[in-house]
């Protein structure tokens, strides 16, 4: 199509919405009667949750395309997104995060979901937290899967046992554990050297050392006062002290391999997200007696959450909206939200349904979820896009992840995280 519309969008000139609604390119990759999902759900239990949804759209007669990025928390996938959709070619839904949802929502690039929402119940079932990120200008926008929180630590039962080490409630409890485990010659802490798992152990840290009203404040709230505070020098404290019990393979290492190494019982604990017990349970081990899991010490009050939503990208073809619809309909229904978190990891995002499905964790995680938005302690996770804006977020990942691979003193990296925060909301 060499007419004006291609000089226009050469000249970068055209709305977003006109590009996707221009339907001979939104159909171009896709096959008849076929949704194409990106994603970055590529370790064993994430595709095998992933899969739950492909076999219910193809009970529904749609066929899927996966269109896999693999890097954890999506890092590479929204960069594949973006250049999808500037090249023209959006997927038929992708897999994104709160505050790219809404990213995508103010560049008017995606499908209304009022009516599979209202047909849902969905303004009655899904919590506020979740709401905040899922709608926009009123509107829903996006499907949410479920609700994983990051404030986790995973532990080896037999290492434990083999140790004497009991669940440890104080960070000190925590760090003894954590040495003992060294001195008899295992990794105390399975890590994976990324900026996002960085972050993610990180926020963990901030949140044990200051509470849930000092995470909202620096964390949420970006006061430049909490940021660069004798908290956030303790935080980072803490963090160099916690540090020392990884070891020195781990810059680099994946997240599901650092979950790998409890399970083979090479390290004692790992600290991360729920996903992480997709991957217990994909390789056949039982919550509380294969492995354990509880809050990272010093969070047990708080909850850190985030939630994978899937948006629908505008086109003007009633077929390819009618399957976007109707894969909105099963992510959000009863049901699949039992069974996807069964596999992945999660608790459900609706807060309707019974946990009798759920397994020990899943079961304590979902009581602690609702408790926590009662008591407003259920707070976005800044690693995983429920905190700030990507562009925050970033510079967050970079002063941490400096933090880690250097011997920048904690006072500095106070003061470096302050400063980063104010460039990058300026
Ligand atoms: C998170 C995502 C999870 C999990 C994790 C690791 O951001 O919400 O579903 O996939 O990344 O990749």
């Amino acid at each position: 199509m060499t007419t004006t519309f291609n000089k226009c969008l050469m000249a970068g000139a055209l709305p977003l919405a006109i590009l996707l609604s221009s339907s001979a390119f939104a159909q171009e990759s896709k096959g008849q009667g076929e949704v194409e999902v990106l994603n970055w759900w590529t370790s064993g239990g994430e595709a095998k949750a992933l899969g739950a949804l492909k076999d219910k759209l193809a009970d529904d007669g749609i066929g899927w395309q996966n269109m896999p990025v693999a890097g954890g928390a999506g890092t590479n996938a929204m960069a594949v997104l973006r250049s999808r959709i500037t090249s023209n070619n959006p997927p038929t839904a992708a897999q994104v995060l709160g505050y790219d949802a809404q990213d995508w929502a103010d560049r008017d690039a995606l499908s209304s979901l009022d009516d599979v929402a209202k047909a849902g119940n969905w303004d009655k079932v899904f919590p506020q937290p979740i709401q905040r990120f899922a709608k926009s200008g009123g509107h829903w926008i996006a499907a949410p899967f479920e609700i994983h929180s990051t404030n986790w630590v995973w532990a080896n039962t037999s290492m434990m046992d083999e140790l004497g080490i009991e669940q440890p409630n104080t960070w000190e409890e925590f760090i003894a554990s954590m040495k003992k485990a060294q001195d008899a010659g295992h990794t105390g802490l399975a890590y994976g050297g990324q900026p996002w798992q960085d972050a993610t152990v990180f926020e963990n840290v901030v949140l044990a050392t200051g509470g849930a009203d000092f995470y909202r404040q620096a964390m949420i709230d970006l006061d430049p006062k909490a940021l660069d505070s004798d908290t956030m020098i303790k935080s980072f404290d803490r963090f160099r002290e916690l540090l020392q019990y990884k070891d020195d393979n781990s810059p680099g290492r994946d997240w599901n391999l650092a979950t790998a190494m409890v399970i083979k019982g090479d390290a004692l604990y790992q600290i991360m997200g729920d996903w992480a017990k997709g991957e217990f349970l994909n390789a056949g081990l039982t919550p509380e007696q294969d492995f354990m899991c509880f809050r990272t010490p010093g969070t047990q009050d708080a909850v850190t959450f985030n939630s994978d939503l899937m948006i629908m990208f505008k086109n003007d073809d009633d077929q390819q909206q009618s399957m976007q619809r109707t894969m909105a309909e099963i992510i959000g229904s009863p049901e699949f939200q039992i069974t996807f978190s069964q596999l992945k990891g999660s608790v459900p995002a609706r807060t309707d349904l019974s946990s009798d499905g759920l397994d020990a964790c899943a079961k304590r995680g979902y009581e602690q979820a609702k408790t926590a938005a009662e008591s407003n302690t259920l707070m976005g996770s800044m690693a995983h896009g429920y905190a700030a804006p990507a562009g925050v977020k970033n510079a967050v990942f970079d002063i941490v992840s400096s933090f880690v691979n250097g011997n920048m003193p904690s006072d500095v990296a106070a003061e470096q995280l302050a400063m980063a925060v104010q460039g990058a909301r300026s």
